[in-house]
């Protein structure tokens, strides 16, 4: 039988180094599309082939970096959600932690989680596509529309054009990134995967590993994933309506014996 959610909340409580793994799902209360909705997901309304992968760059560098500097516009007007917050809490409640994420959205810094193994890049911090020197952004992009050609910068040592600094199809992880998350999978005791579609690979693998190395695998979703037969425990729910309640009872909800209710 799955444990329930006070029993997870108590191998929360005594867990040795939790693992966490975060894809859109999670910044989806706080505004920001996912990929893979069927109505409202990024991929369901652009062609990811048109605009994430270096030869949509080649062929239009403006419309690629007009629509990431969008997606940047869009992701500086919202905050992080409660979900956020109660995983930069987590940092100072168990002995070791280790947060992973597919985002690019940077949301996670902003609620505090001091260290984030940021597996596909970051909005934020672009750079050149020629020397891959980074690029220093200059105050909140111009807003454009979500279909605005916007001519990417140059790069002022080499002349060459600034990219996003995201990683597209086709490319691969940062390698020292990658290793870091893999070597927490195989270590960590406990391994929350937290609104992603487990699609997406390598970063999809992470759970596996974590698994087959002893560790349980608890899932937060509102929808069924390839994940659901991995996982020890599927919480089926939002990510701030669920992490909340069990940092809440892992951590701040025990009697006077000092054990859960
Ligand atoms: P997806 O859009 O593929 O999946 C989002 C997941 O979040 C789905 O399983 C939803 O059911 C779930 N979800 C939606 N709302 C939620 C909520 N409020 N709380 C919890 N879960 C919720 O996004 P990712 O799995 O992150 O890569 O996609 C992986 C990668 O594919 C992205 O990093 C991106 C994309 O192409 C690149 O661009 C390289």
């Amino acid at each position: 039988m799955p444990p329930s959610l006070n029993e997870l909340a108590a191998r929360l409580r005594f867990c040795r180094h939790l693992v966490v793994l975060t894809g859109a799902g999670v910044s989806q209360e706080s505004g920001i599309p996912t990929f893979r909705d069927a109505l409202t997901g990024l991929w369901s309304q652009f062609e990811a082939e048109r605009l994430a992968t270096p030869a949509a760059f080649k062929a239009d560098p403006a419309l690629v970096w007009g629509w990431y500097e969008w997606r940047r516009a869009q992701v500086l007007a919202c905050e992080p959600n409660a979900a956020h917050v109660a995983i930069a809490e987590l940092v100072h409640r168990v002995p070791r932690l280790t947060l992973i994420t597919q985002n690019v959205d940077g949301l996670h810094q902003r609620a505090g989680s001091p260290e984030v193994l940021e597996l596909h890049g970051s909005l934020h911090r672009p750079c050149c596509h020629a020397c891959r020197r980074p690029y220093a952004l200059t105050g909140p992009p111009p807003l454009p529309d979500e279909g605005q050609r916007l001519p990417p910068p140059r790069c002022v040592h080499c002349g060459g054009r600034i990219r996003p600094g995201v990683v597209w199809f086709g490319e691969t992880l940062p390698a020292n990134i990658l290793k870091q998350a893999e070597a927490a999978a195989r270590d960590g005791d406990l391994f929350l995967s937290i609104g992603t579609s487990a699609l997406v690979y390598p970063a999809a693998g992470l759970p596996w590993t974590a698994a087959e190395a002893g560790a349980l695998v608890v899932q937060i979703n509102p929808d069924t994933t390839p994940l659901d037969r991995l996982a020890a425990v599927n919480l089926q729910g939002t990510a701030a309506q669920i992490l909340p309640e069990l940092v809440t009872r892992a951590f701040l909800k025990t009697g006077e014996s000092g054990r859960l209710p």
